[in-house]
């Protein structure tokens, strides 16, 4: 039996990919390591909670000495690693938890599959990072595998230097590594202070929706699930020592997709058209917003046969049913800190 670490399993993208290993490799043991932040919500996993192959380790990756004693405890062979601060504007007013957490719980990671792992055959080392890694594009062209590292963001600038650290440890010390830069994502489980259930939740509660500047910046979209599939592919597949861009070739200016999104509302709420858009909000720009991010993933589906499995129209509409028959888990997670943090981002603007 295998025993596999993933990092960060409680949160958006990782509870989805806990799922996909407990349900697809009953063979594999699932350690489920998170420190449980106001993004890390085991709600996320209660459908697979008592599963024989699932374990949950509450853990900080900051804390070297208790990443030390796991790696003892369950001598892991593999890691899948996606804990991280996530949220762009939390890096702004809050860089240092992001250096933490991202850059130095990141070597935490490496050190102790370092120290635990002699012989390395058979091992593997995951990195999930972000396409923020290469800045910010102009009208035309698309971040490949070989584009320059650029990133603006406190938060984008620590994902770049882990990702560093990580082919770092590869060169140096033969770490067998994979990492992979993926576009949005958007699903169910995702919190509510990223655009896509910020702006479900508050056209569900009435509540303005606050568009940064002019509302121009353009995003990749890809579904959650489509991510997870990549991940379990590039995990099982993905070559050592390889970097592998994963996106949706499906680009949309803010303001478009939001439209998009209020019309939509409109109809499945009942109300007259024109309603939720009513809400659009125009706010102070974020400090250093990148203007547009677009992936190539020719290299992921000509290697490995990946492609989005989704149309967006799809995705957009299981999301929105998600929020809607989940109300409790967006009170949920939104209650306590969360409202407070809210509320004086949102005054700041
Ligand atoms: P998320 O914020 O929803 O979840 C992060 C998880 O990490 C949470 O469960 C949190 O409790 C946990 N965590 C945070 N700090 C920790 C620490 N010090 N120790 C242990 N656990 C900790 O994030 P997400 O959107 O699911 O992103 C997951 C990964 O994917 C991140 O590495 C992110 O950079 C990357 N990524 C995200 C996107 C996206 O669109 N969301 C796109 C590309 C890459
Ligand atoms: O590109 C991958 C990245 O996508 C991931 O690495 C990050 O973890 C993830 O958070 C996401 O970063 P973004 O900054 O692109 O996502 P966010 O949902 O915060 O914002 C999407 C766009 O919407 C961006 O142009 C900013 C804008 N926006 C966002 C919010 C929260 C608004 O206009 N209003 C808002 O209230």
């Amino acid at each position: 039996m295998k025993t596999i670490l993933i990092t960060g399993g409680a949160g958006f993208i990782g509870s989805h990919v806990v799922r996909l290993f407990i349900n697809k490799y009953p063979d594999y043991k699932i350690v489920n390591l998170d420190k449980l932040t106001y993004a890390g919500n085991l709600e996320n996993l209660t459908d697979v909670e008592n599963a024989p192959n699932y374990v949950f380790e509450k853990a900080d990756i900051v804390d070297a000495q208790s990443i030390f004693e796991l790696f003892n405890k369950y001598s892991f062979d593999g890691v899948i690693h996606l804990a991280a601060e996530s949220h762009v504007d939390r890096s702004i007013a809050n860089p240092m938890e992001f250096i933490n957490t991202n850059v130095i719980g990141t070597i935490n990671l490496l050190n102790a599959a370092k120290a635990s792992w002699g012989n390395t055959e058979g091992k593997r080392f995951y990195h999930i990072s972000t396409d923020e890694v290469y800045g910010s594009l102009g009208e035309d062209g698309l971040f490949t595998e070989t584009t320059a590292y650029d990133p603006r963001s406190p938060y984008s600038a620590a994902k770049a230097s882990s990702d560093h650290f990580v082919r770092a440890w590869h060169h140096t010390y033969n770490m067998p590594v994979v990492i992979s830069n993926c576009s949005n994502n958007y699903g169910p489980n995702q919190f509510p202070e990223k655009l896509l259930p910020l702006f479900i939740n508050n056209i569900i509660q009435n509540k303005p929706l606050p568009v940064y500047g002019k509302g121009e910046n353009v995003r990749d979209w890809l579904y959650v699930i489509d991510h997870a599939a990549a991940i379990d592919l590039i995990y099982h597949k993905g070559k050592n020592g390889e970097t592998y861009n994963i996106g949706g070739h499906n680009e949309w200016k803010n303001l478009d997709l939001i439209k998009v999104l209020c019309k939509i509302m409109d109809q499945k709420l009942g109300r007259d058209s024109g309603t939720s858009e009513k809400l659009i909000s125009y706010v102070k720009d974020r400090a250093g917003h990148d203007m547009r991010y677009a992936i190539d993933a020719s290299k992921i589906q000509k290697e490995l046969g990946w492609t989005p499995s989704l149309q967006f129209e799809e995705g957009l509409d299981k999301t929105i049913d998600w929020y809607l028959e989940n109300k409790a888990w967006i009170e949920n997670v939104t209650s306590g800190e969360y409202q407070k943090y809210y509320q004086e981002q949102y005054e700041k603007r």
